[in-house]
């Protein structure tokens, strides 16, 4: 079939990963939600990179000595404006995604995102439901921003927090941060009505696992979720080791013997990344009221294979995989003056040729070859760039 091929550069960002120019068919075909990748995936969930600027530098995200002064974020003409950010989603939606989420960076950053979710808000999915519609943040400035989110129509929000001491806290977002105004700011989500609000820990070994307890101690029946993520190989700056991540079986083991047993919990949808457990009364039965906990272990336990996510940069490129090597410019298609039906048929045709597996390929090497990449290999993406 001919094709017709939207604008194209192949231009790269300085050691950035590659950027590739979407070709769409000559035909467009009609979205009917159905959408599946070479493995057979779906396509349900888009997560939106609204900044990738950020105000902590976490080291296993932005580490100083990368994310310094001199640092190129990107130009203010580079970003997608909101109402393309509206119209690139309303064509994911249409190819079947039903949760969107916001990240960055840090989302909050970005001017008016209010403004932006109030359009998200008003979409519907394909069978007439409102979107999921969540934002992952580090609730710096949650507080004072939290009602406006919730008038705006966000649903829910995830909150990143690495530790409940105060010394630790502040040395891992290497800003001085204190984290009684995290605490604040998730208060706020409550009192909004922002929820199920979920708190997102990664665990690092050697840094931040004596808070394991506490933190799980501290969630503990209060209706929000604690979810322990294993330290993963993301990008190329935060110079990933092995020995570095706690495996999950250790964080559920440390639960265990420091608050009381546990049971494992069904998934509530497919492609959950997280693997639940309920906290259990003295005869193993899940005590709903004391809640549950999530374990992310894509080191030790990929689950790419229902992976239903696509990922959407600042700049409007499309990446298939949070270890991808290239990302699809759907920008130039807008920009281009495509219309909806084309943009659709940009996300499809994108999707379609999707193979991505990493944690699963990476798992299955020796465990001395795991790990970031050498110089020579292809640029991965980092977390700051595409959010989590
Ligand atoms: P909920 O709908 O709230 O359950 O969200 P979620 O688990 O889909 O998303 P969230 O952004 O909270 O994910 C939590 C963490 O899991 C992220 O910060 C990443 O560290 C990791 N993660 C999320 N999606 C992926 C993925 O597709 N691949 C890998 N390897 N890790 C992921
Ligand atoms: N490994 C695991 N999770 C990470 N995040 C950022 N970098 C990493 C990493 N290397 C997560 C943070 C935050 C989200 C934006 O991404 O916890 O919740
Ligand atoms: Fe910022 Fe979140 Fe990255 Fe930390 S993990 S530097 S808070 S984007
Ligand atoms: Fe999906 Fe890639 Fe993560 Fe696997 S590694 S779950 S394919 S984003």
């Amino acid at each position: 079939m001919a094709e017709r091929v939207i604008p194209l550069v192949d231009e790269r960002r300085s050691g950035g990963p590659t950027v590739r120019a979407i070709a769409l068919p000559a035909q467009d075909t009609r979205p009917n939600g159905l959408l599946a990748d070479q493995l057979g995936r779906p396509l349900r969930d888009l997560r939106i990179s609204v900044t990738d600027r950020c105000n902590f530098r976490c080291g296993y995200c932005m580490p100083k000595s990368v994310f310094d002064k001199d640092y190129a974020y990107l130009p203010q003409t580079a970003l997608l404006s909101f109402e393309e950010i509206e119209r690139v989603a309303r064509a994911f939606v249409a190819q079947g995604v039903q949760k969107i989420r916001l990240t960055g960076g840090e989302p909050l950053l970005r001017k008016n995102l209010e403004r932006l979710i109030e359009k998200l808000s008003a979409m519907r999915t394909l069978d007439g439901q409102p979107l999921d519609l969540t934002l992952t943040t580090n609730a710096s400035l949650l507080a004072r921003k939290a009602q406006a989110l919730k008038d705006a129509g966000l649903q829910r929000i995830t909150v990143s927090l690495d530790a409940l001491d105060d010394a630790i806290f502040r040395r891992m977002n290497d800003m001085d941060f204190p984290v009684s105004d995290v605490l604040a700011g998730i208060e706020a989500a409550q009192a909004v009505g922002l929820g199920p609000i979920k708190v997102n820990m990664v665990v690092q070994r050697g840094t931040n696992c004596q808070q394991i307890v506490p933190m799980a101690q501290h969630f503990r029946s209060s209706g929000i979720v604690l979810r322990f993520i294993e330290y993963m190989d993301v990008g190329h700056t935060n110079g990933w080791r092995m020995d570095e991540v706690l495996p999950s079986a250790q964080v559920l083991e440390r639960l265990r013997q420091g608050i009381g047993p546990l049971v494992a919990l069904s998934a509530s949808v497919p492609g959950e990344t997280a693997e639940r457990w309920g906290w259990a009364t003295p005869d193993g039965r899940h005590d709903a009221a004391a809640g549950e906990i999530g374990l992310i272990s894509s080191v030790t336990q990929a689950f790419c294979s229902n992976c239903n996510r696509a990922r959407l940069s600042t700049e409007g490129r499309i990446y298939t995989c949070l270890f991808a090597t290239e990302g699809h410019d759907l920008r130039a298609v807008l920009r281009a003056g495509a219309t909806d039906a084309q943009l659709a048929s940009a996300v499809a045709a994108v999707w379609t040729g999707r193979t991505d597996r990493y944690s699963e390929l990476r798992a299955s090497l020796p465990p001395d070859a795991a790990g970031a990449p050498d110089g020579a290999s292809p640029r991965r993406i980092e977390m700051s760039y595409i959010g989590g």
